[in-house]
């Protein structure tokens, strides 16, 4: 019989993750995506790398550790979809229904992430095919830049690649949590690192690595602002995947007598590792080759190719990096819809296929916007830049933040001692009063310190 059921634990509609090796590498495979190696490295790179980066470890640790703990602790417990979750947890708690709406919230935040998310991936599928094909064997700097501008120009192509892209995620989602998903991840992240290896090898031999290393690393922090912290906590919630529920819906699928704590660390250290491991590989290249670090959300596909076009077998290893990048963006899409697809099947009891599929369309739609960024709508700029640029803004620098907070108060407020001490259940009573500590202290003073501080109020 199953564990769940001896216990006379709740048991998720959706099915559970076989072993807790498939949660971690499902979590991994959410965490591990274009956060790590498209996004950190240019975040980094305009926010004047080292300072930045010793704060996007800081609160990886204080509040990114702490937040996932909360969200698969609130999960497993809920064994529902986040929104169903959060309000029935609520009111077991004592509080009420309406901390649904923070997995609402984190329902809405999936959606607009993934609109942008896929185009990106997109631009690493057609990035295959260049890469491929040759385009990048040889390459100069303004040859590669050619490349890259001939894609982000064009609607069309953009389009396209955004749609197959979409098609993927719809796909796997429809198909279920453990198909595919569980198995695709145990060969693509070890590969990955693999091939980031291989271009960490190149990159120390680039003649930039000195430069690169330093300048993500030897932190000026009289650079910093708020909107740097702000941006180094965003960054931080957006490569964990947290404050969206997402994990929260992973959550539900764990069985029941796996360590949250450990499980919890180790993705946390996976993914901060491969993050770290792209910035020691692209900031030497950008140096080498005399490129700017801050110019934006291009800069891995503006600077990896003249490695790769420099390289022996380059066609060969930028062919199959793409390919991984891909896959890596393809299992954290994944878990983008995964709250909204398991509320949609929940509440209006259709199957996962027509839930994928609504959502699919909706987000496939909003992700025009993006699209449109980066040719016709470039000049439409407000507030944080482009289209692309505010929704970017909006979703990790805020809504994450602001779930995460919500989650953790939830986690160490509303919940009693007894759930979560229980749901936890680390290895010691000290290890539980740290968490317990950081999840109704530290995190919540942090994270709205660090909202008062961007908007200019302390
Ligand atoms: N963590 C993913 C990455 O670093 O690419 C992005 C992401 C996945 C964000 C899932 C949010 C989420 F819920």
């Amino acid at each position: 019989m199953n564990q769940d059921a001896v216990k006379g634990a709740r048991q998720s509609l959706h099915g559970q993750w076989s072993s807790r090796l498939a949660f971690i590498l499902a979590a991994t495979g959410s965490a591990v995506g274009l956060g790590n190696i498209w996004r950190f490295p240019y975040v980094a790179g305009e926010s004047g790398g080292g300072a930045f980066v010793i704060i996007y470890l800081g609160c990886i640790l204080l509040i990114g550790l702490p937040v996932m703990m909360s969200e698969v602790l609130i999960g497993r417990r809920g064994r529902r979809n986040p929104v169903r979750t959060m309000a029935v947890l609520g009111e077991e708690e004592g509080s009420t229904r309406f901390w649904g709406l923070v997995g609402g919230m984190g329902v809405v935040a999936g959606f607009l992430i993934l609109s942008f998310y896929s185009v990106i991936a997109g631009w690493s599928l057609a990035y295959v095919v260049e890469s491929a094909s040759g385009a990048f064997t040889g390459a100069d700097s303004a040859a590669v830049q050619a490349v890259f501008g001939g894609l982000t120009d064009s609607v069309s192509r953009l389009g396209i690649w955004h749609t197959l892209f979409m098609v993927l995620t719809v796909v796997v989602v429809a198909r279920g949590v453990q198909k595919g998903l569980e198995r695709a991840v145990r060969v693509l992240v070890p590969a990955l690192l693999v091939l980031l290896f291989v271009l960490l090898g190149y990159a120390i031999t680039s003649g930039g690595f000195a430069e690169g290393a330093a300048y993500l690393f030897r932190p000026d922090f009289s650079e910093v602002t708020g909107g740097v912290v702000l941006m180094a906590l965003g960054q931080a919630f957006f490569t964990l995947s947290l404050g969206m529920a997402a994990i929260m819906a992973y959550g539900a699928y764990l069985p029941e007598d796996t360590s949250i704590g450990s499980t919890s660390i180790t993705v946390v250290v996976a993914d901060t590792s491969i993050a770290l491991l792209a910035g020691l590989v692209i900031f030497p290249i950008v140096f080498a080759n005399g490129l700017a670090p801050d110019q934006g959300p291009g800069l891995i596909f503006l600077t990896l190719p003249l490695a790769f076009g420099d390289m022996a077998g380059g066609q060969f290893f930028a062919t199959l990096f793409f390919v991984l990048l891909s896959f890596a963006a393809w299992t954290s899409a994944i878990s983008m819809i995964e709250p909204a697809v398991a509320w949609m099947v929940e509440r209006f009891d259709v199957t996962r296929a027509a839930a994928a599929s609504v959502v699919g369309v909706i987000i496939w739609l909003l992700g025009f916007l993006t699209v449109m960024s980066f040719n016709v709508l470039s000049g439409a700029t407000f507030g944080a830049g482009t289209i692309f640029d505010n929704i970017d803004h909006l979703t990790s620098n805020i809504m994450l933040p602001l779930g995460g907070l919500l989650i953790v108060v939830f986690a160490g407020w509303v919940m009693s001692e007894n759930s979560t001490a229980n749901e936890l259940d680390l290895a010691t009573p000290a290890r539980y009063r740290l968490w317990r500590f950081l999840a109704r202290y530290v995190a919540p003073v942090a994270l709205v310190a660090v909202f008062l501080n961007a908007i200019g109020l302390f």
